[in-house]
């Protein structure tokens, strides 16, 4: 169970705007609730409108690679007008959903407290790039909340091109922005090698527009109240705010928005229970304490420690866990989870994976642990080699615990482990998996 930590009471837009929560209201909000506190989606009648505002507004993506969304906005919408003197077709946009990240909840919260934000959003990048097709792409079945809106919406005949959900299988892939494409045009859910970019030639070789759902709901909070309100908050180079998906000690998932440049102790705790913070989730880096206590959340700060905010997942791993366990854990799923396409993923991450089960295991051969760091070692068996950032984004999960979770490394080369020390129930996992994932080393067998 997911709770909201900081949800907004009813209050109209100018509460809204004065500071956080901008995302999340208290209860899912329903058409005539979504109308009273922001009116209408301020379309422009024009293509191209609102991409000036969205620049001006430094907005990124909020799914996980932190693009600039102008950027993408202005690349498909050139690409549509390139076609259309073609006369070859129109544009699509795809409200990415899938959230296939297993620690990740705010996506799934977001459209069922949110579902017209997102899909005023969807609407308003259909306008800016002149696309004639949307898409909702979601990891789950659609809830009653986006099933409404979107039946509420359609009585009133506020949405100018018409939404197609799909659902995503639930795997690690889903995701991705090729993988999205492929799914949607009737294929399996595989990212495929750039380029072209989707952008250029994306579903059906249309140019194609995939943003994240909560970035979405930025953009069309943009259109609204304009750039300068969006950079309120946030920091100079990396304004307003995002959500967040937080696992303090207590392993419990809260969802909360934070401004960008939030200090990470006050979102995830710093004191004595906690021995390290993981940032980004698990394409992201693990962060040593007490040395990245002083750390923020923004790429700037976060990236003298080689980490980026990702998609939001935060986590503090508890002093009484094994860190190595949990790395383990979590390896075996993401190799699991390639789609085996690419040699990194055939070769290199199975091999990862088992080495990590060796070293979380009582004792190691020392080649197992010299061979682990060649491996994932930058440029070397598996970095830059795939068809996706997959590979790339395991192998800096497993390089940052490999130097954070050193000391545990050795007592288990000793035969001793941090879990054990703390009676048995410190043996359950602390990071999530997807259910039915194994959650041990001889669960797998
Ligand atoms: C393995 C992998 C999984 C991904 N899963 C998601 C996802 O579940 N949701 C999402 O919005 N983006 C996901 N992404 C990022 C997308 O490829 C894409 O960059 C994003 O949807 C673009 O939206 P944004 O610019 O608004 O963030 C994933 C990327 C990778 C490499
Ligand atoms: S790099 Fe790995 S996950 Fe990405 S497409 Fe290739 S095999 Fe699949």
């Amino acid at each position: 169970m997911t709770t909201v930590v900081n949800q907004s009471a009813p209050g109209g837009a100018a509460r809204q705007a004065a500071g956080l929560p901008r995302l999340l209201p208290a209860a899912p909000e329903d058409l005539r609730a979504h109308l009273a506190r922001y009116g209408p989606a301020p379309y422009r009648n024009q293509s191209g409108a609102l991409i000036a505002d969205v620049e001006a507004s430094g907005l990124t993506g909020r799914g996980g690679a932190g693009f600039p969304v102008h950027r993408k906005l202005a690349a498909v919408a050139r690409a549509g007008v390139r076609l259309a003197h073609r006369q070859q077709g129109r544009t699509v946009v795809v409200a990415n959903g899938a959230e296939s990240e297993p620690a990740s909840r705010k996506d799934e919260l977001l459209l069922q407290l949110a579902p017209n934000l997102v899909l005023d959003g969807l609407q308003l990048t259909a306008e800016a790039v002149g696309a004639a097709e949307a898409h909702l792409y979601l990891h789950y079945a659609p809830g009653p909340q986006i099933l409404r809106a979107l039946a509420e919406r359609a009585a009133r005949g506020l949405d100018r091109v018409a939404v197609t959900i799909t659902q995503a299988p639930p795997r690690f892939l889903a995701g991705q922005e090729t993988a999205v494409v492929n799914r949607l045009g009737g294929g399996p859910a595989l990212p495929t090698f750039q380029p072209p970019r989707v952008s250029e030639r994306g579903l059906g070789g249309a140019p194609t527009l995939v943003q994240n759902v909560e970035t979405l709901a930025h953009l069309a909070l943009i259109a609204r109240y304009g750039p300068r309100w969006f950079r309120a908050v946030g920091t100079a180079t990396e304004p307003g705010s995002m959500l967040t998906t937080i696992y303090r000690p207590d392993g419990k998932a809260h969802v909360r928005e934070a401004a960008i440049g939030t200090p990470l102790r006050t979102l995830l705790g710093d004191g004595a229970e906690v021995q390290a913070w993981l940032v980004g989730g698990y394409h992201g880096t693990w962060l040593p304490m007490p040395d990245a206590a002083g750390i923020t959340l923004d790429n700037a700060s976060l990236g003298q420690f080689g980490a980026a905010a990702g998609a939001g997942v935060l986590a503090a791993l508890p002093s009484g866990r094994c860190g190595l366990i949990e790395v383990a854990r979590v390896t075996r799923y993401l190799a699991a989870e390639s789609a085996g396409q690419c040699g990194p993923c055939l070769n290199g991450l199975p091999r990862i994976a088992a080495a990590l089960a060796e070293l979380a295991g009582p004792g190691h051969r020392r080649q197992t642990l010299t061979d682990l760091k060649r491996w994932s070692g930058p440029r070397n068996l598996v970095e830059g080699r795939g068809a996706c950032n997959h590979p790339d984004g395991t192998v800096r999960f497993v390089r940052s615990a490999l130097a954070v979770f050193e000391p545990e490394i050795q007592r288990h080369a000793r035969g001793h482990c941090s879990a054990s020390n703390h009676g048995a129930t410190d043996r359950a996992p602390f990071l999530p998996l997807p259910p039915g994932m194994p959650t041990s080393e001889e669960d797998w067998n």
